[in-house]
């Protein structure tokens, strides 16, 4: 049998130090208000699991043109700035620690969330596939419509500029909120990874071309992010190997290199890798990029995908990262930790109250002893 204490070995990530390496992985959850408040159940879902190492918050909109999901939180207004203090307040008082996951949907966003307009991105390609609209007034049922992404149009140099500035305040109002970092979201086909992935960055100006270009973008996020919050306690998520939503990249170990490079530049206190080791949230890449990412970077990597706690502990004792993310696995295990302590058999998620619903499949789940 593996052995898999080297799961609880605490750690220093940037200025932290945590207390083991398992870290629950950003999960949008949709239970903030209507008007992306985040509220008390999230501070009570948020508390269950704080004796992760580190936990990282779901994806949270740093400015409404960027924000296209029914009920996700934001860190635009002083509201949300306070709903987001009641959650890192019942964390820190469980002895736990929580970073703010910083996003922008960039062409993701349906136009329904933005009254009418179409949304932005480098390169005016739509993503593939759909995804959930608002819900239509007096709809109560369980689940939303889904309508198919529409053309984006090209950002211009304004639109850039105010990208990056929300992402600054979003950093800004993070610390406010009382969170012990941020983490940067340049994953999963949102707008810093269409700025990054050649398939949809076309551009021809000083941001789009060359690897150099592609990460401008990305770099002017971690200046305005790095001014409002000390680069130890920055984070950054990357999935450079994910062709998820019509995403694809030339060549995705060039790129990583690249990130791992500006990550060492900036001090950042670590890079977040999507890169599965077994399909099911994503295809496993055929080329993983892992090794050349950690090589430029030399930083603390946070691994993630379809681990258990078998691969993560082998993950972690062989030296390839300091912590691995769960993400489905903390849906039905608010007490995963004690779980792979105990080697306790783990809860099965409802899949169907993953984005939608109140507490029922959400602060609902069970303990092991409970
Ligand atoms: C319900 C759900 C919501 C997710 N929300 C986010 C999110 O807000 N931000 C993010 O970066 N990834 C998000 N992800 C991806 C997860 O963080 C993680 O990368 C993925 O589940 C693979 O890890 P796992 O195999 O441990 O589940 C989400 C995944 C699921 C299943």
């Amino acid at each position: 049998m593996t052995d898999i204490s080297p799961l609880f070995e605490p750690v220093r990530i940037g200025a932290q130090e945590i207390r083991n390496r398992i870290v629950m992985a950003p999960l949008t959850r949709s239970r903030a208000t209507e008007a992306n408040v985040p509220t008390a159940m999230m501070a009570d879902y948020y508390a269950q699991r704080a004796d992760a190492g580190l936990i990282i918050s779901e994806a949270t909109a740093v400015d409404p043109l960027g924000m296209g999901w029914y009920r996700v939180p934001g860190i635009w207004s002083d509201e949300m700035i306070a709903g987001w203090r009641g959650v890192i307040e019942a964390v820190h008082a469980k002895g736990g620690r929580m970073f703010l996951q910083l996003w922008h949907m960039g062409r993701l966003v349906l136009p329904d969330y933005i009254g009418g307009q179409l949304p932005m991105a480098p390169s005016p390609i739509a993503a593939e596939g759909e995804t959930f609209a608002p819900r239509p007034e007096g709809d109560d049922g369980l689940f939303l419509p889904m309508k198919p992404y529409v053309i984006p149009r090209e950002m211009n140099q304004s639109d850039i500029d105010s990208v990056v500035t929300a992402f600054g305040r979003g950093a800004a109002n993070a610390v406010k909120a009382g969170f012990d970092g941020v983490e940067v979201h340049g994953a999963n086909g949102y707008i810093i990874d269409q700025f990054l992935q050649s398939k949809t960055n076309r551009r021809t100006d000083a941001y789009g071309g060359s690897v150099e270009n592609r990460t401008r973008f990305l770099r002017e996020v971690l200046d305005a992010v790095s001014e409002q919050i000390a680069p130890d306690r920055i984070g950054l998520r990357i999935s450079p190997t994910s062709e998820r939503k019509g995403m694809g990249d030339e060549d995705p170990t060039a790129l990583a290199r690249a990130i791992g490079a500006l990550c060492r530049d900036y001090g950042l206190a670590y890079i977040h890798l999507i890169e599965p080791i077994a399909s099911g949230f994503m295809e496993r890449p055929d080329k993983p990029v892992l090794n050349d990412l950690a090589a430029a970077f030399g930083g603390t990597v946070i691994q993630n995908g379809s681990f258990d706690a078998e691969t993560a502990a082998m993950a972690i004792a062989g030296g390839q990262a300091a912590a691995i993310s769960f993400g489905r696995p903390y849906i039905a295990n608010p007490d995963l930790v004690s779980r792979f302590r105990e080697g306790a058999p783990l809860a099965q998620p409802d899949f169907d109250y993953a984005y939608v619903g109140d507490r029922k499949g959400y602060t609902d789940y069970p303990t092991a002893s409970d």
